[in-house]
């Protein structure tokens, strides 16, 4: 297993570009098996949630490529005979469970393993259920798989909202299912982010009807058939959100190519607030940070507010800064696997329910680490730059889930990174 090295104490700066968006490219693959055509992608990120998701669509039938000369991933349905979402590949990616609905809607059967347990908290599917049950499908739950049927589904209304808000993979899936339904559905309390955008504008691509594209209603007029398409993922804003806190939290000057502004305005606004200069040109986003950030209250949010999967990394940013910051997660209430490791590198952090108070503190010093999940590892590796000293984190095949090549964007950038084999 690999750990990464951090030797803290450098200012981060210079110019990256942040890559493809993980979770705009998870859905939208599994979207290959809906498509009578082939599908080409581009910029889709080389991570092994990816490669995860390209094992789980050959066994669905559908050939996944990665061609050499373009790097665009070539997708295309070529059987339909086996509709088994196994739980060996389920455990290790939740988001497999994007491909229920087009298996559905597509074929009208399916069996795809509950996804389990995850570090960051209860993950149920129940919505993802609702919604395709609203649509017609029969499903039942045997020996730990969602078992599907049903003929053509039919449009309906539908409210897709859950006690923490809308949920992202939910509306993807239903989504996937309605736009091969026989009639209107509209789906209300739908997820606005932008991953969700991206696959609507795949869809529509590919011949789908789609109205109200990142608003909570989406409007959805069946098709009979959709054909392949060619599509451009938007650029990662939790990897962009990422590189521009460690720019902060190391008092540097970054800038990232491939962030956008509108969909990291919750970002932009704590960064500012805590004392950073932020500036935009088209999608490239400039930080620029001197001496101490002050302290910041940051509330996770559904989109357009603050993301979960950018609070780790800024509880990390925040440790050092002046004053006391609360971060509350109302989207995940327990993912705050990253505040103890925090502390073993002297953050001074109180757990308080779904919220964190965070002391800042004048140093951190670096210590051996352990990565519990993706964006807490991100936000490790950000204290590490913040510390003085060496921290070594372990068990980062986490973070290389989620982020291609952290260690060169950031080593070029001129941090001190290196990921080393563990013993
Ligand atoms: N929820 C329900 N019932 C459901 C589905 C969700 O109650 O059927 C709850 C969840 O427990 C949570 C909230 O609704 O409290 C939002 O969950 P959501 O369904 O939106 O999460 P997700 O679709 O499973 C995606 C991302 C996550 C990201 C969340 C929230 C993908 C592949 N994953 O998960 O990304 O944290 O949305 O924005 O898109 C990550 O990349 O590190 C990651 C965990």
């Amino acid at each position: 297993m690999d750990a990464m090295v951090v030797t803290g104490g450098c200012r981060l700066k210079g110019r990256v570009r942040a890559s493809g968006a993980k979770n705009a490219a998870l859905p939208i693959m599994a979207a290959s098996i809906l498509a009578e055509g082939p599908m080409r992608l581009k910029n889709v990120p080389d991570l092994m949630d990816i490669r995860t998701m390209a094992r789980l669509l050959g066994q669905l039938g559908v050939r996944v490529e990665r061609e050499e000369s373009s790097g665009d991933l070539l997708l295309e349905s070529r059987s339909e005979r086996r509709s088994v979402a196994p739980y060996s590949i389920m455990r290790t990616m939740r988001a497999g469970i994007c491909v229920l609905g087009p298996l559905v809607a597509r074929r009208g059967f399916a069996e795809v393993s509950l996804p389990g347990g995850c570090a960051i908290g209860d993950r149920p599917v129940d919505l993802h259920l609702k919604g395709l049950r609203a649509l017609g499908a029969r499903l039942d739950i045997k020996h730990g798989y969602i078992v599907a049927r049903c003929r053509r589904l039919r449009g309906t209304e539908m409210y897709l909202g859950g006690p923490f808000g809308s949920t992202v993979t939910g509306t993807a899936n239903v989504l996937m299912a309605a736009v091969l339904a026989k009639g209107q559905t509209v789906i209300e309390s739908a997820a606005c982010e932008p991953e969700v955008q991206d696959l609507a504008r795949l869809l529509v691509k590919m011949g789908a009807d789609i109205q109200g594209i990142g608003s909570p209603r989406l409007v959805v007029e069946g098709v009979d058939g959709l054909g392949g398409a060619e599509h451009t993922i938007i650029p990662d804003r939790i990897e962009a959100g990422t590189l521009l806190m460690a720019g902060a939290a190391t008092g540097g000057d970054v800038v990232v190519e491939g962030a956008r502004w509108n969909d990291l305005f919750a970002l932009v606004h704590v960064l500012r607030d805590a004392g950073a200069v932020v500036e935009h040109f088209d999608d490239t986003i400039r930080v620029r940070a001197r001496g101490t950030l002050r302290s910041v209250d940051v509330t996770t949010l559904p989109f357009p507010g603050f993301p979960t999967d950018l609070q780790a990394q800024a509880m990390a940013m925040l440790t050092k800064a002046d004053g006391i910051s609360v971060i509350t997660e109302k989207i995940y209430p327990d993912r705050f696997m990253h505040v103890a490791e925090l502390g073993r590198m002297g953050a001074r952090i109180r757990k308080e329910g779904n919220a964190a108070v965070v002391h800042g503190t004048r140093r951190l010093s670096g210590a051996p680490v352990m990565a519990s999940d993706l964006r807490a590892s991100a936000a490790l590796v950000i204290a590490g730059l913040m510390a003085e000293g060496r921290t070594t984190i372990s068990r980062i095949y986490h973070l290389d889930r989620g982020y291609e090549r952290i260690e060169r964007k950031l080593a070029a950038l001129g941090a001190t990174i290196r990921r080393v084999k563990e013993k």
